[in-house]
């Protein structure tokens, strides 16, 4: 047996990976702020939320596939972006967005990816894929680009306008090959920059606000995702800008320690929001459970981070393959035993809260 047959969950991949990766990478990539309360809580939030499995339904025929705006995906799975994956392997950028075309998700691509818009259209032309960037100061935004290159969607950031206070980048800052010393899809002012992860945050426009979004709808006809909502408050505020959909995320821990874990907001902000518009999640999604609770809780697509990651460290397209088709078959596997046979069922029936945590 092959040492990649017998890693057979997230977690397995996540073990491997940090043994694969160079310390510095490592850091990088695992860590979140300060003491990474937020990166430890958003994994036990879904452990604290239990199942309430259904019985005697017919099960053997299911169904994943849902709509997201306005078009089908075969699961509502989706990988987050994330930034230099090229330091996890060679085929970076391209490998996620092959394994999200495996599974017929949605692959989200960070302005500060390691391949460019053209290279993942080459890699994946299948793959539905959207396109992420911060509000940067000079507002110059690759979007013509990544329109010709088939991304169908914007994804501005809004949690991130300064990096977080990783302390392992802090003492040993992260170091790039020569090879990788480029970010072919970000603005001048970024692509000039040096690459250094702290360094970054000089290019981002610190003051901006809500201005910023309606600019963005007036210069660009593309579906607008707004990513980092972790509050009701501005998910109502979101919504009035008209956004085609809010994307409940902490940035999987690496800006505000000890925020609220994503999954125990995103039933307000589902309930506030009343369907106005498509509301994503991600943060600490590790099991197909996780994605069976947070669709239950009424999220539209579910996406990970740091497990395609692991992925890709472990071994390249194929890893980061293989993850993807875990946590869907996990999903599918855990829909059939809670007597699930459409995503569409999935309502908060099916969940419930160990006794002493708060309640839905
Ligand atoms: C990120 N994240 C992120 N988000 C974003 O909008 N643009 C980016 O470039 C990055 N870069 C980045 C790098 C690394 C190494 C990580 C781990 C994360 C946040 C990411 O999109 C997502 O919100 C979290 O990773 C989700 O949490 P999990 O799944 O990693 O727990
Ligand atoms: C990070 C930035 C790139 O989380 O978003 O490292």
């Amino acid at each position: 047996m092959k040492k990649i047959d017998r890693l057979v969950c997230v977690e397995d991949f996540a073990q491997e990976a940090k043994q694969v990766l160079a310390k510095n990478a490592k850091d990088y990539f695992t860590s979140g702020a300060d003491d990474e309360i937020t990166v430890v809580q958003n994994t036990e939030a879904f452990s604290r939320l239990l199942i309430r499995p259904r019985v005697l339904r017919d099960v053997s025929v299911r169904n994943l596939s849902t709509m997201i705006l306005g078009k089908s995906v075969k699961v509502p799975l989706g990988v987050s972006p994330s930034a230099f994956q090229g330091l996890a392997h060679s085929d970076g950028e391209c490998g996620s967005a092959k394994a999200v075309e495996a599974i017929g998700g949605i692959f989200i691509l960070s302005v500060f990816a390691t391949k460019s818009y053209e290279e993942i259209a080459a890699a994946a032309p299948n793959v539905r894929r959207w396109f992420q960037f911060y509000m940067h100061k000079d507002r110059q935004v690759k979007e013509k680009a990544a329109q010709k290159a088939g991304f169908e969607a914007i994804v501005l950031t809004l949690d991130a306008q300064s990096v977080g206070n990783r302390r392992s980048s802090r003492r040993d800052p992260l170091e790039f090959p020569s090879h990788l010393k480029s970010l072919p899809n970000a603005t001048p002012d970024a692509a000039q920059k040096e690459l250094k992860i702290f360094e970054l945050h000089d290019i981002m426009d610190h003051g901006v606000t809500w201005e910023a979004v309606s600019w963005l709808k007036s210069i660009s006809n593309l579906p607008l995702v707004v990513k980092g909502i972790q509050t009701v408050e501005d998910a109502i505020i979101a919504v009035s800008h008209g956004v085609d959909a809010i994307f409940v995320s902490n940035h999987g821990g690496r800006q505000v320690d000890t925020a609220v874990p994503t999954c125990d907001i995103l039933p307000e902000i589902v309930r506030t929001v009343k369907g106005k518009c498509e509301i994503y999640v991600d943060g600490g999604v590790r099991r197909g459970t996780d994605i069976f609770k947070a669709l239950a809780l009424g999220a539209n697509m579910v996406f990970v981070g740091r497990p395609i990651v692991y992925g890709l460290a472990v071994g390249g397209t194929v890893g980061a393959t293989k993850v993807m088709h875990i946590l869907r078959d996990e999903l599918d596997l855990t829909m059939a035993l809670s007597g699930v046979s459409n995503v569409s069922e999935l309502t908060p029936s099916y969940v419930n809260r160990v006794p002493g945590h708060s309640h839905l």
